[in-house]
């Protein structure tokens, strides 16, 4: 699978939002090692803290299917679901990746004309990590 297949993914999975409050729709396909993808959307909420964002629906579709090993993800949104400039991840859903992800892990954001590659790394360098938690305390 390659980053355009997995950016067409997103948009697939962005047309799904539910975004009554903000109408920003949010799509993300979250490639696993073994080659199998999980999408998701932002899923809003009347509350507005209990909202998720589509990445960590798609984590936390992957996680809750076994899968712990990830490639990449392809991330796009916009109000309305017009994709104009790109839609980096909040930092929650950074936090999430890096639970998971290694330092290379790639970060796709669509734009409307192209996509900008970031790693984890760059996106959330000195960060908390697992191994922050020393073994013994955890
Ligand atoms: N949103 C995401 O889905 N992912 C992010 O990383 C940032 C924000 C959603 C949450 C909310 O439904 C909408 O975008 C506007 O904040």
């Amino acid at each position: 699978m390659n980053k355009e297949q997995l950016a067409s993914l997103a948009k697939d999975a962005m047309e799904k939002a539910y975004s009554p409050y903000s109408n920003y729709k949010v799509g993300a396909a979250l490639l696993c090692k073994d080659g199998s993808v999980y999408t998701g959307c932002n899923v809003e909420n009347a509350s507005f803290s209990a909202t998720n964002c589509a990445e960590r629906t798609a984590f936390f579709k992957a996680v809750s299917e076994g899968k712990r090993e990830f490639a990449a993800i392809a991330i796009c949104g916009g109000k309305g679901g017009n994709i104009e400039g790109s839609f980096p991840p909040c930092g929650v859903c950074r936090q999430v990746m890096r639970e998971f992800c290694k330092d290379d892990f790639e970060i796709h954001l669509l734009t409307k004309e192209v996509i900008e590659t970031y790693t984890l790394s760059q996106l959330l360098p000195v960060s908390f990590q697992p191994d922050t938690i020393k073994k013994e305390d955890k």
